[in-house]
């Protein structure tokens, strides 16, 4: 399977998880979604990484996104997994773990890179609209938990572009002005922004963030 590009639609799949067995496209419905991979259950920075997720529902649920993880562990190893991470991340697992025995999603999603390690996922990353399509790649070494601060902040900048016809420019946190795209008119920025607007340059135009009051 060639590696999945942005726009490319997310493959669907049926699997078992932690939460019983999952239709991928039915159980994302209309929200958001995050399928993330880890390396294997039992190890140090992925019970980190677990527990962090838990502690984000409150994020990940103001922006309408679902989360869903996955490694080629069983089920039960999965579910005594989770009693450990609820008990030392002082948590409560309550999104779905995905048990990818047979490789069958994580082939579809290219997460196994075989000159990194030829028979554990990766810690892959993928956010998906929804529309189905990938909004966004990243792929982290098994050595390196991921950043869930980020990962809300690039959801929080999809979402305005998708809502409110902004970009967000490079170091863009909540808050900081945004770039309104390229495709809006001129004439189009009072009725679309009437916070005001910057124009640096004809192609660099600075609005406040739109979804702000
Ligand atoms: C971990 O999750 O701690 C881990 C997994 C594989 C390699 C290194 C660390």
């Amino acid at each position: 399977m060639a590696a999945l590009r942005l726009g490319d639609e997310a493959p669907n799949f049926i699997a078992q998880t932690t939460e019983g067995q999952i239709d991928f496209h039915n159980w994302l419905g209309d929200s958001w979604g995050i399928l993330f991979s880890h390396p294997a259950d039992y190890t140090p920075v992925c019970t980190t990484e677990l527990g962090t997720v838990a502690k984000y529902t409150d994020e990940f649920n103001k922006r309408n996104v679902k989360v869903a993880a996955l490694s080629v562990d069983g089920l039960e190893s999965h579910h005594g997994w989770i009693k450990d991470i609820n008990e030392t991340q002082n948590t409560t697992v309550n999104f779905p773990i995905i048990a990818d025995e047979d490789r069958k999603v994580s082939e579809l999603y290219d997460m196994i890179h075989p000159n990194a390690d030829s028979q554990l996922t990766v810690r892959s990353v993928f956010v998906i609209g929804p529309d189905k399509k990938i909004k966004l790649t990243i792929t982290y070494p098994a050595s390196t938990g991921r950043n869930f601060d980020e990962l809300v902040r690039v959801i929080d900048s999809l979402q305005l572009t998708a809502y409110h016809k902004v970009a967000t420019p490079a170091n863009w946190n909540p808050g900081d002005d945004c770039v309104i795209v390229p495709s809006v008119t001129n004439e189009e920025i009072p009725n679309l922004f009437p916070k005001g607007h910057k124009e640096v340059k004809s192609y660099l135009r600075m609005t406040p963030q739109p979804n702000l009051n």
